[in-house]
């Protein structure tokens, strides 16, 4: 049908999901798969979280207070920051299709880099704006003078995500310090931090730490990873109460919901929850890389709950060949379509994950 949407939205794609396990369950019959396809927290969220939402179940004739003001509290002391510094985000991918339709006007331009996270491209593309993908180094590493190299008199907002999905790489300290003091002015930095939990890097810093060098600088943040709540969707920005306030005015109604904004609350208090995901990756990071390099197979460096890992082979014959055997992982587009992206589970799933691998390699 010509003419009945302006081109920006006729290029547009629907995000395509992990597989979810019911849907390889109704496709090919098979029970018991394991999911590793959406980076989120195989131990499930805190049991303070379950006990606080069973009794809220008969809440739902209310609408959610559109304020969010406990979760918002929470959000701020937790960061020992102003409330009028933070947004709260139906998941941080609202915050992110805002971020576009808010500070970039006609004519204006983002930069992002490839291969990140597919939402940047999504929510560039969906405002209308122009925008350049700037390619990682070897596809992996983040190229701080790759990235300003791109920025034009029209930049308006860069998006960075570190740690990076779907790479697992970060920037350290030195780096992020001179991106945000080297962007010029105008440019809106985003630090999507929705992995900041998980690294061990020495020199990672999360941009909360950097809010000095630079007055336009926006910090998201997920409970969908850590905390277990990738179902609520509650994500939220942090940044200068003045570019804050803009996105506060573009979120939609109502766009946490109340089972959203108390889980978020509860979950801040239990950090063990979290801490015992987080040594259970790290330790699980390393054992699947060595296991996977074992059977000859390149793994990303990662800081991340999950690891890219190339198969040398093209990406649509793996992803189906374990799937077959149950393990749903994340297949990758061009330019790294033999890798696959694989979220780290608990240890009982990894090893699922290896027996699969190897049969697959085997063949
Ligand atoms: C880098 C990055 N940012 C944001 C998100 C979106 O998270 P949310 O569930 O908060 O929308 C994801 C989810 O995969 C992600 O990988």
């Amino acid at each position: 049908m010509k003419d009945l949407v302006p081109p920006h939205v006729e290029r547009m794609i629907p995000y395509r999901p992990g597989k979810p396990v019911e849907e390889l369950e109704r496709e090919l019959g098979i029970k018991n798969a394991v999911k590793l396809a959406s980076n989120e927290n195989p131990l499930g969220p805190s049991p303070k979280v379950v006990e606080a939402l069973r009794s809220l179940a008969s809440h739902t004739s209310r609408y959610p207070d559109g304020a969010a003001y406990e979760l918002r509290r929470a959000v701020a002391d937790h960061h020992a920051v102003g409330m009028d510094e933070v947004c709260l985000g139906n998941g941080s991918n609202e915050l992110i299709d805002l971020l576009p339709r808010t500070f970039v006007g006609a004519g204006e331009h983002v930069v992002f880099g490839k291969p990140s996270f597919v939402c940047y491209w999504l929510a560039a593309t969906a405002s209308g704006a122009e925008f350049t993908e700037v390619p990682l180094r070897d596809h992996l590493h983040w190229d701080v003078d790759a990235l300003l190299a791109a920025v034009r008199p029209e930049t308006k907002l860069l998006f960075l995500a570190n740690p990076n999905n779907p790479t697992g790489a970060y920037m350290g300290r030195e780096d992020l310090s001179r991106l945000l003091t080297e962007l010029p002015p105008q440019v809106v930095a985003v630090v999507d931090e929705a992995y900041v939990d998980f690294p061990d890097a020495e020199d990672y810093v999360s941009a909360l730490e950097l809010r000095q060098l630079r007055e336009r600088l926006i910090v998201l943040r997920t409970f969908s990873k850590a905390h277990g709540l990738a179902a609520l969707r509650v994500g939220y920005a942090i940044g200068d109460a003045a570019l804050v306030g803009y996105l506060r005015r573009m979120r939609a109604p109502f766009n946490v919901n109340s089972f959203g904004q108390v889980a978020a609350r509860i979950a801040l208090e239990d950090p063990e929850h979290v801490a015992q995901y987080v040594a259970m990756n790290r330790s699980e990071r390393r054992r699947v890389t060595s296991a996977l390099s074992e059977l000859g197979l390149t793994v990303a460096p990662s800081q991340a709950n999950f690891v890219l890992v190339d198969f040398a082979r093209p990406g649509a014959e793996v992803y189906d060949a374990l799937l077959h055997q149950g393990v749903i992982v994340r297949p990758m587009a061009p330019p790294i379509d033999t890798w696959q992206r694989i979220t780290l589970g608990t240890p009982q799933e990894n090893d699922r994950l290896l027996a699969a691998i190897a049969a697959t390699t085997a063949t």
